[in-house]
């Protein structure tokens, strides 16, 4: 009996191993847990993760406890095309990137990327909220060959314009002229920077400090509130404020996590990426109004510019990419009121 019992329990363990296995729960007080892992590559001071927070909290309290988010911020898994792999892979569950480095897996995106497509803010979340932004979310999950892609597009995240930074003022293209500009791994960015007249230079953004520091690019171009959470400012004074795109954040998540939720656990999830994704918006304001202060005392330069030779510069662009399935959508992207 002893020996039975032995093995009864032998039994037990091995199930209850097996059990957290497949299942990724973890036991808190007698209750198994869901835990999910989320992966970002900003500092826990950036907007972006304050949205992810709320999601994490949001999930918590929809669930009673029952699913909980594990954040990794500061890239600490990766870079953001390293985590839309892991999320094909399986081996991590959401993760926040933008929607440049996206398009190297779903094409689509590369619209997002084109410099000058938006009239202002207003424009660009009307195409998001609406019928347009919606059916990008839906397409990320097939990839460009009609295949399933492995990602699942969650909500968008306000990722407000990108402008040039360096250090030097950059007021047209012509001071760009000779410049190594750093760009996401991004093949529309670096048409982009190209037809400025500058050498653009895809560097993963946690490697960017020191890019600019040791004289590996002479600038790049970002949104404030990632300028100064970086800190890029302690290299680059001058930040010009030609906004030559909005590219937006996408939360996306792995589909093999996804298929593998129960629906209520899936509609925990999906409302609680909504809620944040306002929380995230409303977080965003706050940010560009303290970068704004932080530039200041920090003793940056804001450049106002007239954009209107950056825009002519890179008509090319927009003509290149508004061809093939790309074209129907810039134009319901101009339409859009
Ligand atoms: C933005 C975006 C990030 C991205 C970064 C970059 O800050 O929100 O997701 O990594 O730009 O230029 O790499």
């Amino acid at each position: 009996t002893a020996n039975l019992a032995f093995g009864v329990l032998l039994g037990v363990v091995a199930a209850s191993l097996l059990f957290a296995f497949f299942d990724s729960s973890s036991d808190s007080g007698g209750a198994s847990v869901h835990v999910l892992k989320v992966a970002h590559n900003q500092p826990t001071t950036h907007p972006v993760h304050l949205g992810i927070q709320h999601m994490a909290e949001r999930v918590a309290a929809l669930s009673g406890g029952r699913m909980r988010l594990d954040v990794f911020p500061n890239g600490q898994l990766g870079s953001e095309t390293q985590t839309m792999e892991q999320l094909q892979a399986g081996t991590l569950d959401i993760a926040k990137g933008s929607s440049a480095p996206i398009s190297n897996f779903i094409s689509v995106c590369k619209v997002f990327s084109l410099p000058y497509l938006f009239r202002d803010e207003d424009h660009f979340w009307a195409v998001l909220n609406g019928e347009v932004g919606a059916g990008i979310l839906e397409s990320l999950a097939t990839n460009d060959a009609g295949r399933p892609s492995g990602l699942r597009g969650l909500t968008y995240y306000d990722a407000g314009s990108r402008s040039f930074y360096a250090k030097k003022a950059i007021h047209s293209p012509a001071d760009l002229a000779g410049m190594k500009i750093r760009v996401q791994n991004d093949p529309v960015a670096m048409d982009m920077v190209e037809a400025m007249g500058a050498a653009p230079t895809p560097v993963a953004w946690g490697e960017l400090y020191t890019a600019l520091q040791q004289g590996v690019v002479d600038g790049a171009e970002n949104n404030s509130p990632s300028f100064v959470s970086s800190r890029h400012f302690e290299v680059c004074k001058q930040f010009s404020l030609d906004h030559h795109a909005r590219v937006p954040d996408v939360l996306l998540m792995s589909s093999l996590t996804w298929n593998r939720l129960s629906e209520q656990e899936q509609a925990w999830l999906s409302q609680a990426a909504a809620e944040s994704s306002t929380f995230q918006r409303a977080a965003w304001a706050a940010g560009v109004a303290e970068a704004v202060g932080i530039m200041k005392e920090e003793g940056v330069q804001v450049v106002e510019v007239n954009a209107d030779s950056f825009i002519e510069a890179t008509q090319s662009v927009r003509d290149k990419y508004a061809t093939g399935p790309l074209r129907e959508l810039v134009v319901k992207i101009g339409e859009v009121e």
